[in-house]
């Protein structure tokens, strides 16, 4: 058994994580940039983060070598809307030249639409909490989807909204830094988060239609979303279901999958939205996708704050981020989305941050993130071995970048980079990736 043949092995990116360029060629400021100061780890930003508005070149020709089938990147939206009402021709022309470069390559280009540097007007309109914000993001989607879908088929609109609404609004650790978690008045709290969620559904929903509508060739949608990912303890029947039944939880809350998805695939309102959610909007939320893209980095069997640290043992293996490795989660993850929701499913991010550093011999020996890598992809593969349908792979990340509130100390890439020179080195797992690719996972 293999992967099935015309199944992507890429890598992603972010716009915000990794371009740089924060206000040439005519971008606007977006959260990240204006508000992120005094925020992130040795003060630093995302101004210059890889450089990769101006070397975009070089990153491609990198992923040529690896033999890379897809690569995900996202477009910025103050760079294509610096204002209202302004559309600025030098940010689409950009992502002209990076996707043609990408095609040129044989490298199948997928763009996600929104990648968390939410344009600073928008943010100033109340961001998320704009009742407007949908239709702003469907004219926004309609400008890119005119500029790009020539040559791009594959379309995510939203990457992680548990993430940019929980630590953007609730929590308040990633832009705008909002926190409305307050447990003295929880139920303000639920009634502002259902607000927020409502209107990323909304928007999802939105952009999708309008996608359909411009594209030039026939599209293919989706989004990437994350959530808790509980894993069975033993092979019991009831143990994968108790597993199943704390991944999509009855209770419903942002950081579960059902939370976005139900409404999004199965136009299925967790209760918890039921009163900010008309049926008219329910109809335009839900509408037909090809893909189910899922970022995962681990299951959530060992977190503390979920009270499951039972399982979790001293000295356990954990990533450079202190996030545990388990390699049983991309097995689990397609499983359950692939029951729940019958789509295809496309693994949209999944990694690790190591300690990298350039070695005396010139090199980048990262043989934990090889290891990281063989166990996940294995299961992946089981699942794919029982019949899931996988259409593909990427990795997290394609370069190191900006790691938003940790900054730069966090390597998540199969490329290093040295962000005094910008000078790229590619790691051993990057070596190990392409014979992974090269040989389609026949030895995983
Ligand atoms: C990505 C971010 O979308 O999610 C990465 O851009 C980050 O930089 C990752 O590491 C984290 O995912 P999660 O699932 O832990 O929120």
């Amino acid at each position: 058994m293999t992967f099935p043949d015309n199944f992507y092995w890429g890598a992603a990116s972010a716009a915000y994580q990794v371009e740089g360029a924060y206000n040439e060629d005519g971008k606007g400021p977006g959260i990240w940039d204006a508000l992120s100061e005094g925020h992130v780890k040795h003060r630093e930003n995302g101004n210059v983060a890889c450089d990769h508005y101006h070397r975009y070149k070089e990153d491609v020709a990198l992923m040529k070598e690896m033999g890379l089938k897809a690569y995900r990147f996202s477009v910025s939206w103050p760079r294509i809307m610096p204002s209202e009402g302004v559309i600025n021709e030098k940010g689409l022309e950009f992502y002209r030249n990076l996707v043609k470069e990408l095609t040129d390559a044989g490298i199948e280009p997928m763009c996600t639409l929104f990648h968390w540097n939410l344009p600073m007007w928008l943010h100033e309109k109340g961001g998320w909490y704009c009742t407007k914000i949908s239709d702003y993001f469907e004219k926004y989607t309609e400008t890119v989807v005119e500029a790009l879908s020539d040559k791009v088929s594959y379309w995510m609109t939203f990457n992680e909204p548990a993430c940019f609404i929980g630590c953007g609004y609730v929590m308040g650790n990633h832009a705008p830094f909002e926190k409305c978690m307050d447990m003295e008045h929880p139920e303000e709290m639920a009634q502002k988060i259902a607000l927020l969620s409502k209107n990323v559904l909304l928007s999802h929903g939105k952009a999708v239609q309008a996608i359909r509508r411009c594209a030039k060739k026939a599209p293919k949608i989706g989004m990437a979303l994350n959530a808790s990912l509980f894993t069975p303890e033993n092979t019991s029947e009831e143990s994968v279901e108790a597993a199943r039944a704390a991944t999509f939880s009855e209770q419903g809350a942002f950081w579960n999958l059902n939370w976005w998805a139900d409404p999004m695939v199965k136009g299925e309102i967790p209760r918890a939205m039921k009163d900010v959610i008309s049926g008219e909007e329910r109809e335009i939320i839900c509408q037909p996708l090809d893909f189910f893209g899922f970022n995962n980095y681990n299951t959530n069997d060992y977190d503390e704050y979920e009270g499951r640290n039972e399982r979790a043992w001293p000295g356990m293996p954990r990533t450079a981020m202190d996030w545990p490795i388990t390699p049983d989660a991309l097995y689990w993850a397609v499983k359950f989305i692939y029951g729940r929701y019958g789509l295809p499913v496309l693994i949209t991010e999944n990694g690790m941050a190591n300690l990298d550093f350039v070695m005396s011999d010139g090199k980048v020996h990262d043989p934990q993130r090889v290891e990281f890598l063989k166990v996940y992809l294995a299961g992946l593969k089981k699942a794919v071995g029982e019949g899931v349908p996988v259409i593909g792979y990427m990795y997290w990340s394609i370069l190191d970048n900006f790691e938003w509130a940790e900054g730069y100390d966090k390597r998540f890439g199969l490329v290093y980079v040295d962000y005094r020179t910008q000078k790229r080195t590619r790691k051993d797992s990057s070596y190990w990736y392409a014979e992974v690719i090269a040989n389609n996972g026949a030895d995983l």
